[in-house]
């Protein structure tokens, strides 16, 4: 009787394990991990946006639980007509996809970011506070956070180089200038990079580079950069172990 009571403990706990496994981190995609991570960047931030000049604070109501919804449905905007569902990415082992998948959240998750700039950068009394606290640097902090996490790095790539030395962006090296410059001439579609396996310092290496298209939301910082509206400018750019 008694070893009966303990061989249900004993499945109990074993379906338990099995239920956990599940759930937990085993079975999480790598999308999840830059979506949280995208999430603690924006709530390690929320001090930084709350706070008014004479150092009173007041809710924006840019709150990492309110980006990350608006910031995932941007990503499906930004990824409609896929054949792919975002479920299949669980399990998926085709680095194009997954590249593909993390490119289109940095570059909806960017595009929120510039939207909200204006609550971000205004105080409680309608006076402007500016926070610094552009795509550029939340794109830089979310990229050190999900690395942590995956080992799989998101560089913010310039097409055309200037804006100093301190910048959150990188040059493209040779392999990304050689990408952007083919997907120009084939005037590829909209939100839809190019990867390949490189062999970097012997290793393979697969890397992937989608463009990012200039829209309203970004002229309000680049008119004077000479950004027009709709081109290409800049790109996200992906190396993960093969
Ligand atoms: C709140 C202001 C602001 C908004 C909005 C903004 N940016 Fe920027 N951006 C900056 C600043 C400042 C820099 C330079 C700092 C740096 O590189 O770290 C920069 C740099 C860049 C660069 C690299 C420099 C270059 O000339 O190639 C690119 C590309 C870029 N932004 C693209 C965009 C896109 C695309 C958007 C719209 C989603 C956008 N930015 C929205 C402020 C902004």
């Amino acid at each position: 009787m008694k070893n009966i009571k303990y061989a249900y403990i004993a499945i109990f706990m074993l379906f338990s394990t099995i239920i956990l496994a599940l759930y937990s981190g085993n079975n999480k995609t790598i999308l999840e991990d830059l979506k949280s991570s995208a999430k603690k960047v924006i709530k390690n931030n929320q001090k930084l946006f709350n706070t008014n000049k004479d150092g009173s604070t007041y809710d924006k109501r840019f709150s990492a639980e309110r980006f990350s919804q608006m910031a995932y449905n941007q990503f499906k905007i930004l990824s409609t007509g896929e054949s792919w569902k975002i479920r299949d990415l669980k399990k998926s082992n085709d680095q194009v996809q997954l590249s593909r998948a993390l490119s289109l959240y940095m570059a909806a998750a960017r595009m929120i970011v510039a939207q909200n700039q204006f609550a971000i950068n205004t105080d409680e009394d309608g006076s402007r506070n500016p926070k610094r606290f552009y795509p550029a640097v939340f794109g830089d902090l979310t990229a050190m956070e999900f690395k942590k996490k995956t080992g799989i790095e998101i560089r913010q790539t310039k097409s055309e180089g200037h804006h100093g030395s301190n910048s959150k962006y990188s040059e493209p090296d040779k392999w990304e200038k050689k990408v952007l410059n083919n997907l120009k001439k084939t005037k590829n579609k909209r939100n839809v990079g190019f990867g390949e396996t490189t062999k970097t310092g012997g290793k393979d290496i697969f890397r992937y580079v989608m463009p990012l298209h200039v829209k309203k939301v970004c002229l309000a910082c680049h008119i004077n950069s000479g950004f027009k509206l709709n081109e290409t400018r800049g790109a996200i750019s992906i190396k993960m172990a093969k």
